[in-house]
């Protein structure tokens, strides 16, 4: 069974539809790519799965619940948890804190400490640099934290919005590297990028989001032909 499965998703601001028609399945521990033009509504999508505003239309199943318009504390504490696009660390905190906030992610007190030392493990920089400013950090340790934060609450799925956004090629390869690390050790992971290459190598399957709907599905022998990921990707004669 599906651990995450989305169908006929609506979503927007508003009286503006901005996704009209998205569907998608994800099995635990597997990973899936979304990708589609600046403005299509990817951003729009991950919010609206994690809780930050309320589908207008379709269902969320999460682990056999119906999850579509519950509160985003109470979303992440069933296990699904948000990166979202920016960071969004808290730059005048330093990095124990930052860490610190995603334990209000957590079902339970208990294993808390556990998380921490395993986060730690997978993020050795944010260990040396654990009393230091987040602001301070580099872009690439900064979105390194980000992760590690919604790691904390132990999440079977996590959500991610453009973790390469504004990262130097080598930094991306390091991102993705524990990203690889993090979908081995269990977790469901739903990437959203603009590098449409990038996801459609790492994920199982890639959906292409355009006008609202799912216009196509890549896998990542797409992502060796660079034609048929252009042609899916901008749409056909453009
Ligand atoms: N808070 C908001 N209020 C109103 N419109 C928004 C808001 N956030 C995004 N939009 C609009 O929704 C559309 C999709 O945005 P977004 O989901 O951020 O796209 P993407 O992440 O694919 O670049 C855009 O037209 C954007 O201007
Ligand atoms: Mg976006």
């Amino acid at each position: 069974m599906a651990l995450l499965e989305v169908t006929n998703l609506v979503a927007g601001y508003g009286k503006v539809e901005v996704i009209s028609d998205v569907s998608f399945t994800l099995e635990p521990g597997k990973s899936i790519g979304i990708v589609g033009p600046n403005g299509v509504g990817k951003s729009t999508l991950l919010q609206a799965i994690a809780g930050g505003i309320a589908p207008k239309g379709g269902t969320i199943t999460f682990d056999g619940k119906n999850i579509a318009g519950k509160k985003p504390e109470d979303i992440v504490r069933l296990g699904l948890s948000l990166v979202p696009e920016g960071r969004q660390i808290f730059s005048g905190l330093t990095v124990r804190e930052n860490l610190s906030l995603g334990l209000t992610g957590r079902r339970n007190k208990k294993g808390a400490n556990e998380a921490i030392l395993k986060v730690r493990e997978l993020f050795p920089v944010l260990l040396t640099h654990e009393n230091h400013q987040a602001g301070m950090l580099s872009g690439g340790q900064q979105q390194q934290l980000a992760i590690a934060r919604a790691l904390i609450s132990e999440p079977k799925v996590l959500l991610l919005d453009e973790p390469s956004l504004g990262l130097a090629p080598t930094v991306i390869t390091d991102v993705f590297d524990r990203l690889k690390e993090i979908i081995e050790m269990g977790t469901a992971v739903v990437i959203v990028e603009q590098r449409a290459n990038l996801v459609t190598s790492f994920a199982e399957k890639t959906i292409v989001i355009r006008d609202g709907k799912v216009q196509s599905t890549l896998t990542s022998a797409d992502a060796a032909n660079s034609e048929s990921l252009q042609r899916s990707y901008f749409g056909a004669g453009e």
